[in-house]
């Protein structure tokens, strides 16, 4: 597909509405009332397992006590596949289910929106899918979203995100489809499900927030009622991030964390995205790299790159971070909010160039052991010409480029993905 089929570049912008939501401690218990309510008799719960904390266990028990019937797909892997989708379609149609519940990350969501479109389609594939508003029927069935992260805001958005195993092996695609259809009937966000999120996956998806809220600030769509949201989510994300990741039980970290996913998405979903995104998804595409920890480390490149277009909005970005900008001009304001984002990443301790993940480097990594030959052959991040190049590709084929406020061509986006491989981030200071 080509970019400019993707964002015709018209004055005319769009607003993608919201699903209900229930927001705050205790929310989850209302599951099985909400299910009951809308008239879910036998559902299919879609997640990635949450081995190690007893939410799954205890969400479904709940629903059954509720007098619901509960058919469970827990292998939901990062970076949803392409067959994690298909499988839980068919799980969905042998078992004569009627609705669908997630419980998770973006992962668990994105998977479960594209079951549904699916579904909707007689199984038919879900990449069958891939860009705008492709789903034909609009009549899916009810889905409602519970959150165990603060970072994907798939809970409330319309965008979803597959990998296509199905391509070239040396050439693997990972596609972000918007579709009205796939927005969820209930969004549920409680922050006492993010409690046992493990440290270093807080942090990463509070990347995945800032990266939701600072890329509709500075898009080109540039969707005004999106940029109070944007700017309220950075400030949230600057005022909660350290304290939800480094004292995990902070009732106020973990629920400040909670609005900022929630507010952030609400600001992307008509806002648009950039290339932090794009290079985020490509990266994923070839290393099944966690999507927040891929955004923490293209965020400074990409606000470097973009600020020339925007100093006066990346201005604002500073201040939302707590930055005292008085007596500075724009463009030292915007300079330090890229100081105050670097300080952020490094307080939170997530890596600073992709060739320093190593299999290791966190708790959730997939790194050489994902299903396929091309991802058990991708032990490191090799960060030479050719892996900067075909990234470099992805980039530009990505539906979330064309929101980008810099124009992007091979020649200016390469040096930002080489960056990203081995560029020093304190260069962008100087
Ligand atoms: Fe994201």
């Amino acid at each position: 597909m080509q970019v400019e089929e993707l964002l015709p570049q018209f004055p005319i912008k769009e607003f993608h509405p919201f699903p209900r939501a229930l927001l705050g401690p205790g929310s989850h218990e209302l599951i099985g009332p909400e299910a009951l309510k809308l008239g879910f008799k036998r559902t299919l719960v879609m997640t990635s397992g949450l081995r190690g904390s007893n939410i799954v266990h205890k969400i479904v028990e709940s629903m059954k006590y509720h007098g619901l019937e509960v058919v469970v797909y827990d292998k939901v892997e990062s970076n949803p596949k392409d067959y994690n989708v298909m499988e839980a379609v068919a799980m969905y149609q042998e078992n004569e289910c009627d609705s669908f519940v997630s419980i998770g990350g973006g992962s668990s969501h994105d998977a479960c929106k594209g079951a549904r479109i699916s579904v909707a389609h007689d199984g038919r594939n879900v990449n069958e899918f891939e860009g705008f508003n492709k789903s034909e029927n609009p009549k899916n069935p009810p889905h409602i979203a519970v959150s165990t992260t603060a970072g994907t805001g798939s809970e409330t958005s319309w965008a979803y995100v597959i990998t296509d195993t199905t391509t070239d092996p040396d050439n693997p695609h990972k596609y972000v489809a918007f579709d009205d259809a796939s927005v969820t009937t209930l969004a549920i966000d409680d922050p006492v499900l993010y409690y046992s999120c493990p440290v270093d996956y807080t942090a990463q998806c509070g990347f995945d927030v800032l990266a939701h809220a600072s890329e509709p600030y500075v898009s080109r769509i540039d969707f005004q009622p999106s940029l109070g949201n944007a700017l309220h989510a950075i400030k949230l994300t600057a005022e909660n991030l350290r304290e939800a990741t480094w004292n995990p039980q902070s009732l106020a970290g973990r629920q400040g964390m909670m609005y900022a996913q929630y507010i952030a998405a609400q600001a992307f979903n008509s806002g648009g995205l950039g290339i932090i995104h794009s290079i985020s998804h490509a990266v994923s595409a070839f290393y099944d790299t966690h999507h927040g920890l891929n955004n923490a480390i293209a965020l400074p490149r990409v606000w470097a790159f973009n600020m020339p277009v925007h100093y006066k909005r990346f201005a604002d970005i500073a201040r939302a971070m707590g930055v005292d900008t008085h007596g500075m001009n724009d463009v030292k304001a915007a300079e330090a909010a890229l100081a105050a984002a670097i300080r952020l990443l490094r307080d939170v301790g997530i890596p600073e160039r992709f060739v320093d993940v190593k299999q290791d480097t966190y708790s959730k990594n997939r790194l050489g052991q994902g299903p396929t030959k091309f991802y058990e052959n991708a032990k490191t991040i090799v960060g030479d010409a050719a892996d900067v190049d075909r990234i470099t590709n992805h980039v530009l084929g990505d539906a979330c480029t064309p929101g980008n406020p810099k124009e992007c061509t091979f020649e200016t986006v390469r040096p930002v993905v080489e960056h990203c491989m081995t560029g020093d981030l304190d260069d962008l200071l100087s």
